[in-house]
């Protein structure tokens, strides 16, 4: 039967090296992941961070803007002039980005639970995000992850409020809007907004995959990294122990037994002066010892007969 204390040291030591090495390369895979996860996290918050925030600058210009300037003829055009909007010019801008390579999969809504556009109606996920910011005025953000079919993203949201008089000019009682947006939009969503109410949320959402991939690539370098140095360092470890003391034991022992048949009598020579060459010192003492005592034994019988 396997039994640990009928092994050999090297093996004894070799499994112990194992076991030790097993847990630190299962701890700093752990600790790495964990770290490179945050840090991960920290790169998507910021570009989502910085998208979510041009974004709300488009708005604003628009609204501050380009609004004012066009605002007279919204009234006389016979068609309406999408430009004057705040949220059709981030989202054409966003648009554009997507077209530049690398942004194709970065996604910018501005999820509304009544919308002018049916296409800004907030899902079943938005509408979540958006009763959270209800509940709580003071939230002024939430992110998280998100899958699609297409592959996970991270989101970044913020409160969309009806934070001017102006917006309620569209959004308010449908009398009061350009009659071109009731042609184009109809007069049935997107009014009945009440200032500072908060009616949607602007969320920026980042592709994970390809940075999730690269972490776990790092991840592996790292552990296969950590396991060849386990590797090297048991083999020069069992080296040194052999050459130090499995080596020398082996050839006490053999010289012992040599010792031990009367076929040896000169002294076992060690060489290094560590615990080995006390042993080996002590041994040929003991060798001594006995041969005084056999000796003495021998005259005693010899004197005798
Ligand atoms: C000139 C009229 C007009 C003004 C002023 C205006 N909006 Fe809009 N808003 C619209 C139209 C039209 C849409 C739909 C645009 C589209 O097709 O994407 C829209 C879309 C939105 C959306 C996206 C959800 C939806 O309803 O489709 C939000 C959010 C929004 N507006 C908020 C505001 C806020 C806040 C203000 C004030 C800063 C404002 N709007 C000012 C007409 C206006």
């Amino acid at each position: 039967m396997l039994r640990f204390k009928n092994f050999n040291i090297i093996t004894k030591l070799n499994l112990l090296l194992l076991l030790i090495f097993t847990i630190i390369v299962g701890i700093s895979s752990f600790s790495l992941s964990t770290v490179l996860e945050k840090n991960v996290e920290q790169i998507f918050t910021q570009k989502a961070s910085i998208l979510i925030d041009t974004m709300s600058s488009v708005r604003r210009y628009t609204s501050e803007h380009v609004n004012p300037e066009l605002s007279d003829r919204l009234e006389t055009e016979s068609y309406f002039i999408s430009e004057t909007v705040p949220a059709y010019s981030a989202k054409t801008v966003f648009k554009y980005l997507r077209s530049i390579e690398g942004y194709e999969n970065f996604l910018y809504r501005e999820a509304t639970i009544n919308p002018t556009n049916l296409r800004d109606k907030a899902d079943g996920f938005e509408k979540k995000i958006i009763e959270k910011f209800r509940e709580d005025p003071n939230l002024k953000e939430q992110k998280g992850y998100r899958s699609f079919v297409k592959g996970d993203v991270f989101y970044i949201a913020r409160p969309l409020a009806v934070n001017s008089r102006r917006c309620l000019k569209c959004h308010g009682d449908p009398k009061d809007a350009p009659q071109n947006q009731i042609n184009t939009y109809g007069r049935k969503h997107g009014f009945g907004w009440k200032l500072n109410e908060i009616v949607g949320a602007q969320i920026v959402s980042v592709p994970v995959a390809r940075a999730f991939n690269i972490d776990r690539r790092t991840q592996f370098i790292a552990v296969i990294v950590i396991s060849i140095f386990s590797i090297l360092s048991i083999l020069i470890i069992d080296l040194f122990l052999k050459q130090t003391i499995i080596k020398p034991l082996k050839q006490i022992a053999a010289w012992a037994k040599e010792v031990s048949t009367g076929n040896v009598t000169q002294d076992y020579k060690h060489k290094t002066n560590d615990e080995i060459g006390l042993l080996a010192a002590a041994i040929n003492r003991l060798k001594v010892t006995l041969e005084m005592a056999i000796n003495m034994l021998d005259s005693k019988s010899r004197s005798s007969e």
